[in-house]
């Protein structure tokens, strides 16, 4: 399965969200059972510059290499976990970008999402469900949250540095949210009939 970072500024939290997520799915039964395994899929890494297509994903027509790559990363996964903050009530452009960029790839295939943010990013979770959707994606019910002021640890410093790095540590239950979830995910994977990629 692809776990996708769905941030990439910066000094992001992305990449320590999606590790406590890796980290969590490697105690899972069918992780550890060899039934499945998880592919990072950081967007910062992927080089997509804004949606330059001539032709809507729907056709499969990519003109660009960029496209091309990013279309063989997504394929070879079966299920997603996707990881967004919240930006402004919904995800980062970034990874609305990301998705657009695509369509059969992501077609019948099962995601669950984590949010992260100052309020938990619930809205960005419930835009994300929307999106995925709309790309034809079975999206399990729910979403596990984790809020800047109870799932991280802050440095003293943060009281008047921006900037300061919070340590990652979420409430014991979000880890049972999550394992929860990624047994559906697993399910539903079971279940799902990838469409072939034109
Ligand atoms: C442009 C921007 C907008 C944000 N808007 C929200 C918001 O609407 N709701 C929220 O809960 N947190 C919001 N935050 C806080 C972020 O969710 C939080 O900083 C998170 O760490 C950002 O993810 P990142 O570190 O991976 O970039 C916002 C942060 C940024 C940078």
């Amino acid at each position: 399965m692809g776990l996708v970072v769905g941030s990439s500024r910066p000094g992001r939290r992305g990449p320590a969200v999606a590790g406590w997520v890796a980290e969590t799915m490697a105690g899972h039964p069918a992780v550890r059972a060899g039934e499945m395994s998880v592919e990072l899929i950081d967007l910062a890494e992927q080089g997509l510059p804004l949606l330059d297509e001539p032709v809507p994903a729907r056709f499969g027509d990519y003109r660009h290499e960029h496209t091309r790559r990013w279309s063989s990363v997504v394929a070879a996964c079966d299920a997603f976990i996707f990881v967004t903050p919240e930006y402004n009530n919904s995800v980062p452009a970034v990874l609305k970008n990301a998705i657009d960029y695509l369509d059969a790839e992501w077609r019948g295939k099962p995601a669950v999402m984590l949010s992260y943010g100052a309020r938990g990013g619930g809205q960005a979770a419930e835009h994300l469900r929307v999106i995925l959707s709309e790309v034809g994606m079975t999206v399990v019910p729910g979403h596990v949250e984790l809020h800047l002021f109870t799932d991280f640890k802050w440095p003293a410093e943060s009281a008047t540095d921006p900037t300061a790095h919070a340590r990652i540590a979420p409430a014991p239950e979000r880890a049972a949210e999550l394992a929860l979830l990624a047994t559906h995910l697993v399910d539903a994977s079971r279940g799902a009939a990838p469409v072939p990629v034109r």
